[in-house]
């Protein structure tokens, strides 16, 4: 076929020399023109969508044009830094060593929300909080995988010392770490608690039906925006950055990802964020918003549903904290996973939406998961 192809267009190509022996020479067309003008075309217009695609790089801390650095940090194994912030008790007169695990669009400096000073203090709570690799001022990981924050996690605890055990906390996507946490670190862990922790709707413990209504229940920008991140996370970056369609709820700050519960604790938040909302996305949105929705809801290599209790002497235990007005995180859903795996103790708030942090909240889930000694 290729050879008939070939002996059209040299055909062709004769006739059009012969029609044109007259003309001046620099107005010939050289045989071919158009095909090449049409894969000149072609090339730029896939360029163009690709660049669209493809995230621009990392504005990394540190980097002689990029934003300063203000925290202290530890230097992993790979190369990569990561920041952190220690609040409650000093660490060495600490009961309890806790790592906390941040949400998605936020920075180390979130983990206060959660660590009332009294109740801190009162229990002999130590607490490190880091940013995220790519968030605030920690270098992003390019290689990231489902693990990686887990064993960003225990680096952290090996080089501050916090010994063979440490608690982990986590929030909304950070306690979705605490699920990996679970899975490939649980011979660190002292106990754990998921505060509000995300789900993946393609959990494969979840049958069809329940986790199609709860996906259902969704803003219709999320459920796109989910699906894009799950079956086609390549296009993650342009689908959040295009302005045709909205994109992921959160990432906008679209205000009603969250429930009327949520939105009276709006003013408090933005006051006490006020002061470090621009750090938490100075390196990029990709490697730090985008990264969560692809790590977070794409393929998993294990189901949390089939984890087994990493404490079988009651050694440690395992919280999970729920409101039942989330509207980002289905109630529905962790209920189900709360029932499959009978050694979490699983507390459900009557009214609290995704927001776990109003007057009194924190203080019980410090309670409950650092108990105070008789
Ligand atoms: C982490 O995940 C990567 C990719 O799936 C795998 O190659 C590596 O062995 C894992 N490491 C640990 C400690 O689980
Ligand atoms: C899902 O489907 C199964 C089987 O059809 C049914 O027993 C179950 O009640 C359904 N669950 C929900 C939440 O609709």
């Amino acid at each position: 076929m290729a050879v008939g192809v070939n002996r059209k267009i040299s055909a062709a190509s004769a006739r059009a020399h012969t029609r044109r022996s007259n003309q001046n020479t620099a107005f010939r067309l050289p045989p071919g023109i158009f095909k090449a003008i049409s894969a000149i075309l072609l090339v730029g217009l896939a360029a163009w969508a690709y660049q669209g695609l493809q995230p621009p790089a990392p504005k990394i801390c540190g980097a002689p044009d990029g934003p300063s650095i203000t925290a202290p940090r530890i230097q992993l194994k790979d190369g990569r830094y990561l920041a952190y912030k220690e609040l409650g008790v000093p660490k060495d007169e600490a009961k309890y060593k806790v790592v906390f695990v941040h949400a998605l669009d936020s920075c180390r400096h979130d983990a206060s929300l959660f660590l009332p000073e009294k109740t801190a203090e009162e229990l002999g709570i130590y607490l490190v909080s880091f940013d995220r690799a790519g968030y605030g001022e920690s270098t992003p990981n390019l290689k990231r995988t489902l693990n990686s924050t887990a064993l960003d996690v225990e680096e952290l605890a090996d080089q501050l010392d916090l010994g063979s055990k440490f608690h982990v906390m986590g929030f909304s996507i950070g306690g979705q770490v605490i699920w990996t946490c679970l899975k490939y670190i649980p011979h660190r862990l002292a106990g754990a608690t998921l505060i509000a922790p995300a789900i993946n709707y393609w959990w494969p413990g979840f049958s069809r039906n329940l986790s199609e209504v709860a996906y259902r229940q969704l803003l219709v920008q999320d459920q796109y925006a989910l699906r894009v991140a799950h079956y086609f996370s390549w296009l993650t970056y342009w689908w959040n950055t295009q302005k045709l369609w909205p994109s992921f709820g959160a990432i906008v700050r679209n205000p009603d990802v969250f429930s009327a519960a949520d939105k009276e604790l709006f003013p408090m938040l933005a006051k006490r964020r006020k002061s470090y909302l621009e750090i938490v996305r100075q390196q990029g949105e990709f490697h730090s918003l985008h990264s969560d929705l692809n790590i977070g809801f794409g393929k998993w290599e294990f189901d949390p549903l089939d984890l087994e209790n990493p404490f079988r002497n009651n050694e440690g235990s395992v919280h999970i904290w729920q409101g039942d007005g989330d509207l980002l995180v289905p109630v529905s859903l962790q209920r189900y996973i709360a029932g499959k795996l009978p050694w979490i103790n699983y507390h459900e708030l009557n009214g609290p939406g995704h927001l776990l942090y109003s007057d009194g909240i924190p203080d019980a889930i410090l309670k409950a998961a650092f108990p105070q000694e008789k």
